[in-house]
């Protein structure tokens, strides 16, 4: 049983695979965490709340109720009740106090998983893989009940938290805080690992030691944002790939988040995570509920790798859903860094047909093909064919492309407007703004507001007449600026703090119909770059494009971080043409194939202008990418390098899952002068296995020698070169 109740100690203990969760009811009513870690027989962990120490409880000490919850180890601590550590509830009732004070009411346990009406999570593909357990609380004075949703998924090592706050009272409340989870550990000697970086280079991972503080990422930018991600990781300071205590946190949501760890006066680590409260605010009237996204909690006994490939089995399993979930995505070619905005249905036809030829699926009209849109200054919201620059209309070059056996897949900008549009034009109201106020520009356009229903139906009906008037079957859906002057023109003066949250629930409606209505539709999710890479999208679109930086070895750094928590198979990666268009840098087709082969895989050049000997290295290429996408896709990933620590080299391998096979991949960033070749040790292997590399079959080696002796690296002249090996079981 994944979860029970022990009645005598009313404690709660949840064990999702090799993992134990507890909490329990402690005096006062407060709900208490007491252990979250590697697996126990035990249910009971009552004596590591000592209760029996000062300042002892308040059924004993009620003189010192405060320094009771100071300092006890908390499931959801609110505002104002007298624990100053890092809180995760905070209202303001109907006169105007901010205190809460949640407590224990009632519990209930089942089967499965529920949905979170409105928003992305995390789901059990039948209710065998996961149980559930609901503890409601209360504040009795506020009128208000909290219904704490915990699922611990039976075969990984995976809890995920969430909640439910109904107003159960008669007077309104507003809710300026509802994080989803709050963790507190017994210890305070942590390292906190986080994502962080810029445009083109996102997800760089941070490590540094917990100091005395608070210590947070965040954003208030209306999406994650190209700055941080929703992802923090926690684990001891000798933890590697391989070995140490590790704890994942990642947020389900798009929007404004926080995620941060607070060392406390007792040598403890309070983790909480949720909706960023700054600027944020929730009008509950009497019956209404608000539903907090859902934190996905990973736990490892065995370092960072083990914590990684957890999330991706649950992120590949249980989280991206759609027809390409379990499937080879088509091999495609886009046209941004080809053409820019400087194209025609002819020079698009070209593209296509001498990227047929050389075994490429499909071909992605980027930026530029609606209203009169020629550079980004205008036309976003125009979303009709420009009929100048698509000579024949888009139905023609669709069938165009079909006719040379592609498919076509199209770009759109859905949650933006141009001033310079037929569509501010018509409805400037329409932009998220603060009437009065200038609004502030971002890449010459503005945010829609997609807490507006009336808005999104607009929009979406213009996108459907593109959608059904030809074969369209791939959407890159790009969201390049970020929100300011936060304020809608449709909401009551009392809920316009809500509009942050609206926004997010907003984009999530409309792809929510838009993978409804058209299932067989590939999405692929982009924000000027990976500004958006999460959890939330991952749920709408089975890829997401890492970073607008394509160049091979800056990949090497932001798909490292980015496999932290995300799937290989999630990851946009494509091949580009040299000078790399971000860095200048000149570096082998091999190579740029091979980085883009850990991703989804594609062309985003002009194939009928790159050098001759790159165009004819692109069958080969394709046939290699084919080879191995399903050993990618389906297998563990191993982090054997990092360019963070050694700029000289990296290397990762994907095993598949029953050991039988392994792919090595190799990049020789720096050539070394007057060294050795590299010995690289594998690792994920059977150790009483035999295997041979494939390109020498003669010699078998155990898998033992592979992961502890390992193999040699041919030394490779110049910079930048790759090398891949395949074992294969003998
Ligand atoms: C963003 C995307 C690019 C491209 C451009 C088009 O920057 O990340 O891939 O689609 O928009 O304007």
């Amino acid at each position: 049983m994944p979860i029970t109740f022990n009645e005598a100690a009313k404690s709660f203990k949840l064990t999702a695979k090799d993992t134990t969760y507890v909490m329990q009811v402690a005096p006062g009513g407060y709900l208490a965490h007491t252990y979250f870690g590697k697996a126990l027989p035990d249910d009971d962990l009552t004596y590591l709340l000592r209760l029996t120490e000062p300042p002892f409880t308040p059924e004993t000490n009620d003189r010192d109720r405060s320094s009771y919850m100071d300092c006890l180890p908390l499931e959801y601590p609110c505002f104002g009740v007298g624990d100053y550590r890092e809180h995760v509830f905070s209202i303001v009732d109907e006169n105007g106090a901010t205190a809460a004070d949640l407590r224990y009411n009632s519990h209930k346990i089942y089967d499965g998983k529920p949905v979170l009406e409105g928003l992305p999570a995390t789901f059990a593909n039948d209710p065998s893989e996961a149980q559930t357990l609901e503890v409601t609380l209360e504040d009795k004075v506020a009128g208000l009940e909290a219904t704490l949703i915990y699922t611990a998924f039976t075969n990984l090592d995976v809890i995920t938290r969430s909640l439910i706050v109904k107003n159960a009272g008669t007077a309104n409340v507003q809710l300026t805080r509802v994080y989803s989870a709050c963790v507190d550990f017994d210890n305070d000697e942590m390292d906190m690992i986080t994502l962080n970086g810029s445009w083109a280079r996102e997800r760089h991972p941070d490590r540094c030691r917990l100091r005395r503080g608070k210590q947070s990422v965040d954003s208030l930018k209306g999406e994650p944002g190209h700055q941080y991600n929703p992802f923090t990781a926690l684990c001891s300071h000798n933890a590697d790939e391989d070995s140490g205590e590790a704890y994942g946190f990642n947020f389900v949501y798009s929007g404004n988040f926080v995620s941060e760890a607070e060392t406390t006066q007792f040598g403890r680590t309070r983790f909480v995570m949720g909706i960023n409260p700054v600027d944020f605010g929730w009008l509950l009237e009497p019956g209404e509920s608000f539903t907090a996204p859902e934190v996905v909690m990973v736990y490892s006994d065995s370092g960072l790798g083990k914590m990684s490939r957890t999330f991706h089995d649950l992120y590949r399993n249980n989280l991206i859903r759609g027809e390409y979930r379990d499937k080879r995505r088509p091999i495609l070619i886009n046209n941004w860094e080809a053409t820019y905005f400087d194209f025609s249905t002819e020079k698009l036809v070209q593209i296509a047909e001498q990227a047929s030829k050389l075994g490429i699926e499909m071909l992605v009209m980027d930026d530029g093909w609606f209203g009169h849109r020629d550079s980004d200054n205008s036309s976003l919201g125009d979303w009709f064919v420009y009929e100048k620059k698509l000579e024949g209309g888009l139905k023609a070059l669709v069938d165009k492309v079909n006719s040379f056996g592609m498919k076509f897949g199209i770009w759109f900008e859905p949650e933006m407007i141009s001033p310079d549009s037929e569509l501010y034009r018509a409805h400037p109201d329409w932009a998220i703004q603060i009437k009065g106020r200038p609004l502030t520009m971002s890449r010459e356009q503005y945010v829609l507001d997609y807490s507006r229903k009336d808005v999104r139906d607009y929009i979406y009906g213009m996108m459907r007449k593109i959608l059904d008037s030809a074969n369209i079957e791939y959407i890159k859906w790009d969201m390049n600026r970020q929100i300011t002057e936060p304020a809608s023109n449709a909401l009551p003066k009392e809920r316009q703090r809500e509009i942050w949250h609206r926004y997010v629930l907003g984009v999530y409606d409309l792809m929510n119909r838009l993978t409804t209505d058209y299932p067989y539709i590939l999405l692929e999710n982009c924000s000027g770059g990976g500004a958006r890479y999460d959890p939330g999208m991952l749920y709408f679109s089975p890829q997401i494009w890492c970073s607008d930086d394509t160049d091979a070895i800056e990949r090497l750094k932001i798909q490292h971080g980015t496999s932290l928590c995300y799937p290989c198979s999630s990851m946009g990666a494509h091949v580009s043409d040299c000078p790399n268009h971000t860095v200048g840098r000149q570096t082998p087709f091999a190579t740029r194939g091979h980085v883009a082969m850990v991703g989804t895989f594609g062309y985003e050049l002009d194939v009928t202008r790159i050098p001759q000997e790159d165009r004819d290295a692109i069958p080969a290429q394709i046939e290699e990418f084919r080879k191995y996408n399903p050993l990618v896709r389906t297998g563990d990933h191993y982090r054997i390098g990092n360019m963070f620590e050694d700029n000289t080299w990296d290397a990762w391998e994907f095993v598949a899952k029953d050991k039988s096979e392994a792919l090595l991949e190799f990049v020789q960033v720096l050539r070394r002068p007057n060294m050795h070749s590299r010995r690289i040790r594998l690792k994920g292997l059977d150790p009483d296995a035999y295997y041979y590399d494939e390109s020498a079959p003669d010699k078998k080696y155990s898998g033992a020698a592979l992961m502890h002796a390992g193999v040699i690296i041919p030394e490779q002249w110049g910079d930048f070169r790759s090398v891949i090996m395949h074992f294969i079981r003998a």
